[in-house]
């Protein structure tokens, strides 16, 4: 099984995706996996996602499938049975950290204060979603905090693109970055699958 830090190095760039059809969810990971990315992680935030989660799971197992905004205790539990391997939370309560921590599978918690971050890795909690990272603070942030919190390894999303990801992935603390931009939602309502794989290609020569 993955470990939350092992999540940090599958691929440059986990795709953070929100999808309204869940028949998209099935060509859209294809095409990451294309472009060479091996990740994916499908936001809770449509009424389609416990489908398309489940659609993933059955149709490209190749993909390691994760389920983001996890933000309730019967979210953490409705997408194991679904069939993702990960959970992603944009922050964390006691209720959500103990449903995470009671379906078994790896998950980054989310934590944008040095204050959160610390209460994390009280929990043993190392690998942790930054968020959100250009609002929060930004490579500046994740900079300062690698003095206090040297063991902490982030994965930084919110607001993340091919541009200013580089800025991320050369701390020390960081190994991957999160981020919407590989999944347009104008390409997803047309069906623009090519596109995706052609953003996945360049996000997946990002280097950390
Ligand atoms: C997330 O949930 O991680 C963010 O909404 C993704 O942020 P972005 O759309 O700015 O990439």
């Amino acid at each position: 099984m993955t470990t939350g830090s092992e999540l940090l190095t599958l691929s440059p760039v986990i795709p953070v995706v929100v999808v309204d059809d869940p028949g998209d969810a099935a060509p859209l990971a294809e095409a990451l996996l294309a472009g060479g990315i091996k990740v994916i992680e499908l936001t809770l935030r449509t009424p389609a996602a416990l489908e398309a989660i489940a659609n993933v799971h059955k149709s490209v197992p190749d993909i390691v499938l994760g389920a983001g905004t996890v933000t309730s205790p019967a979210q953490a539990a409705q997408a194991a049975e679904a069939g993702a391997s990960f959970l992603v939370t944009p922050g964390t309560t006691d209720a959500v950290l103990d449903a995470c921590q009671v379906t078994g599978l790896p998950f980054l918690p989310g934590a944008s204060t040095v204050s959160e971050m610390m209460r994390l890795a009280e929990r043993g909690l190392t690998a942790l979603k930054f968020f959100p990272a250009e609002a929060a603070g930004g490579a500046d942030f994740l900079k300062s905090v690698s003095g206090p919190l040297p063991e902490l390894r982030f994965c930084p999303t919110g607001g993340i693109n091919l541009a200013n990801a580089p800025q991320y992935l050369g701390l020390p603390n960081v190994k991957c970055v999160g981020g919407s931009w590989l999944t347009p939602k104008d390409a997803l309502a047309a069906k623009d699958f090519g596109r995706i794989e052609a953003l996945a290609k360049e996000a997946s020569a990002l280097t950390a």
